[in-house]
């Protein structure tokens, strides 16, 4: 496999995601726990990502030196090149002028990089990022494509098969990048380029057991794709050592609650608890108006009873979660302060620690898209494992102002009109999101004869590759008619319609 040693780039993800789409696996270390990584994985080669920090600066982040005399490849990426000229050598100064964007490349010797690839003479694009610059390569390196403005922007010692650039071939700016990254894995690191899904689960079968030992994990199902796909794979290397838990606290989709259940007791044959805790949720949310605090209160909740539940067994040593690759190195990246609560997100964080247990997260290592293909080489339904996302607030969190039944199940009414007709257009897959809001206003209509004072709901359509950014769906307005018509027609509460044309930013997919 490659390791990927991370500087805290914001875009390092991409680099592990570029080497796998080349068949070959790789995880990513922060550099303070690379050697450990290093150690563990015994890779073929070594990516050093970005980052954020200058080498100038006292205590910035080092490679392990012992890398460099491990006899492997090295891809150094922008800081990592900095880093890599420094430590071998090489000078680095301080520059107050920064290059971002596009920049064009003229390739001016060969390199095992370029096989088959890019030829001297020829001019690609690629995509700079850096402010420090290297003034002098370290010894044993030379220049083999440069621009005006980035006479190193490839420099490479072919002897010892290092390579630095100055620029990120990881980002979809530098079109050739991925093709650079795959000759260096293929290659250049000699590795074949056979890593699959099928694989990586039979590693992580083997991984589980030998973490859980004879040990009960827990998992919290939230109806999504990613804690269903999560508890089947552990369900498949411990069996009944692993209870799920799904709670259904009234704020779920028109038949989710069916649909978990009969996947896990009836297809899986996994254990599941089913908590109906309706009441509970629908008291609590009584009154509560304010945004944040129906979700604190939800997200609060939801560990209580799954606590209460954990106890009814007897206790588990494990938590299993559906944490993905995303949410992993969000928490690794350091590019300065926290970041400002948009809105806090539910998930069972806090857990662990009130219940003192270990963490069994077997995506880690993945993208959304990816769980997605493992989801399909667990016998996951194709309709299952598409699901559009779902927040864990649920309904209540698309029902502005205050949550009551009677707002849910007419929310769910519409909800469920508008994705039938979504799915009969053949337009469900090409959405990340689609779902309906029931909004705190009221408006006057008319019906047959009759005049009717009720609620307006909203619908709401994005695409999106991974929920930070969002635009709307641009449907026909025939197909908004049509689904408009049949809201007011079948939901009794709701006579008027209206679609939400926001992208994000401004908006944010959720309402709340
Ligand atoms: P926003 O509304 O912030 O949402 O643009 C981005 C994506 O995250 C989902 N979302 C959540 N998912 N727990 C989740 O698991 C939450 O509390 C939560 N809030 C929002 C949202 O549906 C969208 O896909």
């Amino acid at each position: 496999c490659i390791l990927i040693v991370d500087f805290g780039s914001q875009v390092t993800q991409l680099i592990a995601r570029r080497v796998r789409e080349a068949g070959v696996y790789s995880e990513i270390a922060p550099y303070s726990a690379a050697d450990a990584a290093f150690d563990r994985l015994n890779p073929k080669g070594i990516i050093f990502s970005g980052g954020p920090s200058s080498v100038m600066w006292e205590d910035s982040p080092r490679a392990p030196q012992r890398f460099f005399e491990a006899g492997l490849p090295i891809l150094a990426i922008c800081y990592g090149q900095q880093t890599m000229h420094q430590q071998l050598g090489g000078h680095v100064a301080g520059s107050d002028e920064r290059e971002f964007g596009r920049a064009f490349i003229e390739v001016v010797a060969e390199s095992a990089l370029f096989d088959g690839l890019w030829a001297v003479g020829e001019t690609h694009q690629v995509w700079m990022s850096h402010g420090d610059r290297v003034e002098a390569l370290a010894p044993g390196f030379s220049v083999v494509a440069r621009s005006p403005g980035a006479p190193f922007a490839i420099a490479t010692d072919e002897a010892r098969r290092f390579y630095s650039m100055m620029f990120h071939p990881e980002v979809v700016h530098t079109p050739d990048g991925g093709k650079l990254i795959a000759n260096f894995a293929r290659h250049v690191c000699g590795l074949t380029g056979d890593w699959t899904m099928a694989e990586f689960r039979s590693a992580k079968i083997a991984e589980i057991r030998a973490q859980v030992g004879t040990g009960k994990v827990i998992c919290g199902l939230s109806g999504g794709v990613d804690s269903a796909v999560a508890a089947v794979l552990i369900h498949e290397a411990i069996g009944d050592q692993l209870t799920c838990v799904f709670v259904d606290g009234g704020i779920l989709r028109a038949g989710e609650a069916e649909q978990v259940v009969a996947l896990f007791r009836n297809h899986y044959n996994i254990p599941l608890v089913h908590v109906q805790a309706q009441d509970l949720f629908m008291d609590g949310l009584a009154g509560l108006t304010d945004p944040e605090a129906k979700r604190k209160f939800i997200g609060k909740t939801f560990i209580d009873v799954f606590d209460a539940e954990a106890k009814k067994i007897g206790g588990a040593d494990f938590l299993a979660q559906g944490t993905l690759y995303p949410d992993v190195i969000e928490s690794v990246s350091f590019t300065g302060g926290p970041s400002v609560t948009i809105k806090s997100h539910h998930n069972v964080g806090g857990l662990p620690e009130r219940m003192n247990m270990k963490l069994v997260e077997p995506l880690r290592e993945l993208f959304k898209d990816e769980v997605r293909v493992l989801g399909r080489e667990l016998g996951l339904t194709e309709a299952f494992v598409g699901r559009h996302p779902f927040p864990g607030p649920g309904l209540a969190i698309r029902i502005p102002g205050e949550v009551t039944r009677e707002r849910c199940d007419i929310l769910r009414k519409a909800d469920a009109i508008y994705l039938e007709e979504i799915r009969n257009a053949g337009l469900y897959d090409a959405i990340w999101q689609a779902f309906a809001v029931l909004l705190p206003v009221r408006s006057v209509g008319v019906m047959g004869d009759h005049r009717t004072y009720d609620s307006v709901c909203a619908l709401r359509a994005v695409t999106s590759t991974d929920g930070m950014t969002a635009d709307v769906y641009p449907f026909d307005p025939a197909f908004l008619s049509r689904v408009a018509t049949r809201i007011v027609n079948e939901v009794a509460g709701i006579n008027r319609v209206v679609y939400d044309f926001t992208s994000k930013p401004p908006g944010t997919i959720e309402w709340e």
